[in-house]
């Protein structure tokens, strides 16, 4: 709370409204009792006016370009931590000491593995289904498999399902992964760590192991911790909305694969890719800025623009940088994607539609390259976003859950329909 008071004129009465502020970022008016004072509601589709929550976990400064988790820049844990810290950090409030970290390393080390019984379930979805819709059903089908964590009012339970979410979230996705390519599932093992584990489950076959490269892992621990939180994006809000109902929280993460599906959100890296490729050739680029611009066209720059970076993204520049370290490893030398990519980048940046506008690359415009070199096929891009993003959602859902303040989400609404009016007899009509 602070001194100042927001105050809002209607006709010839004032209302009144604290102002609160928080650590850092912009100071709220709490709105309250606006409804029992005025009779009104406020209008803001898209929230982009509007904090549904307040929250110690990311904050991001967009104008800035600045992102932290639990107050930790996120370059410097880009280039200092890893992603199993960085759960713990986001799950707990703080950096672990060196035996908190080995302790939960085990924990989640030994909950990888699934019910046996899953493996039947996989086997009624089509071959040929998108992964994101496996996922969904999948993550939805452990409150099934799991009953004995859904009872979200015992915090034992809260904690035990978080751990099984994180831990075995990279087990489902790799499943997913290699059901759509008719291989046979592998087992997580334990001697590997997170990203190499996941890497062994997705490339690895009973007939070869596959031999996990240090930098290539490096990559994929990046990628998980890049998207590990976002503060109250659209799954996120999605999952604290599921949440407040006191919904068990597999469902609530079940819902929040589902909206990080949509391209506007993390199906933009599988968008992205994909557009780069139909662009093919550098040559190709100004037809496609131009469509980007054409306000009768629908067609936008996937991996480019973001609600609340108006400056740059700083993902995406940590990003830049791994997509070449892993390029060249590989040997991708001359890659026609990074091409187009790169000259993209930089002829939009130059466009005063862009400039205008505050676009800039985001997260997703570079990682489907590093992802389509490490061996991924685009359909898997969405599920691997999905997997860095469980420990965000869980964090975000657990510190909902413990807040005494929770309220279950029931935005209103401006109506437009039809007052009330008769029932006519079909043949009256
Ligand atoms: N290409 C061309 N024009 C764009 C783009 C784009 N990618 N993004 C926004 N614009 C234009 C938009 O048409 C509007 O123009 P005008 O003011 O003339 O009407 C202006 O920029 C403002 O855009 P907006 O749609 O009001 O912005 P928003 O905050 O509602 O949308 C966004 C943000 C990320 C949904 C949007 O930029 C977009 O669809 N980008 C492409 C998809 C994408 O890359 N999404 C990944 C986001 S980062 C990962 C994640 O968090 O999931």
């Amino acid at each position: 709370m602070t001194d100042k008071v927001a105050k809002l004129v209607i006709g010839d009465q004032t209302h009144e409204f604290p102002v609160l502020s928080g650590t850092v970022g912009p100071d709220v008016i709490d709105i309250r009792s606006l409804y029992a004072k005025t009779g009104m509601f406020t209008y803001d589709p898209g929230f982009t006016s509007t904090a549904a929550c307040d929250s110690a976990i990311t904050y991001i400064d967009g104008d800035k370009g600045e992102l932290l988790y639990r107050g930790y820049p996120i370059d410097q844990l880009a280039e200092k931590s890893n992603y199993l810290e960085v759960c713990y950090l986001l799950l707990y409030g703080e950096l672990p000491n060196k035996a908190q970290m080995a302790e939960f390393d085990t924990l989640v080390t030994r909950h990888t593995m699934v019910h046996e019984q899953m493996h039947y379930f996989y086997r009624g979805f089509r071959r040929d289904a998108h992964p994101m819709a496996v996922m969904t059903g999948v993550v939805g089908a452990m409150a099934a498999f799991y009953h004995d964590s859904t009872d979200i009012t015992d915090p034992q339970q809260r904690e035990i399902a978080s751990i099984r979410m994180i831990a075995k979230m990279p087990t489902i996705a790799a499943m997913a992964y290699k059901y759509s390519i008719g291989q046979p599932f592998v087992y997580p093992r334990n001697d590997l760590d997170f990203a190499s584990n996941f890497l062994h489950m997705c490339f690895s076959v009973p007939a070869e192991q596959f031999k996990v490269n240090p930098t290539i892992a490096k990559a994929m621990d990046l990628i998980f911790t890049l998207h590990a939180d976002h503060e109250q994006n659209a799954s996120t809000s999605t999952v604290r909305l599921a949440g407040s109902s006191d919904a068990n929280p597999f469902a609530c993460i079940a819902a929040g694969v589902a909206c990080l599906w949509g391209p506007a959100h993390g199906g933009a890296n599988e968008a992205a890719l994909n557009m780069l490729k139909e662009i093919g050739t550098v040559d190709r680029i100004p037809e496609f800025i131009a469509r980007a611009k054409d306000k009768n066209d629908p067609f936008k720059l996937m991996g480019f623009g973001h609600r609340v970076y108006k400056n740059f993204d700083p993902r995406a520049t940590v990003m830049q940088a791994t997509a070449k370290e892993v390029l060249d490893l590989l040997g991708v030398h001359n890659n026609p994607t990074l091409q187009v990519a790169q000259a993209l980048e930089k002829i939009a940046l130059e466009d005063p539609y862009f400039i205008d506008r505050k676009l800039y690359p985001n997260v997703d415009f570079y990682s489907g390259i590093i992802l389509e070199a490490i061996g991924f096929p685009t359909s898997m891009f969405t599920v691997l976003f999905a997997v860095a993003r469980t420990v965000g959602w869980i964090a975000q859902w657990k510190e909902m859950i413990g807040d005494p303040q929770k309220k279950i989400g029931r935005p209103r609404q401006l109506y437009n329909g039809s007052p009330a009016r008769d029932y006519a007899e079909i043949t009256g009509r």
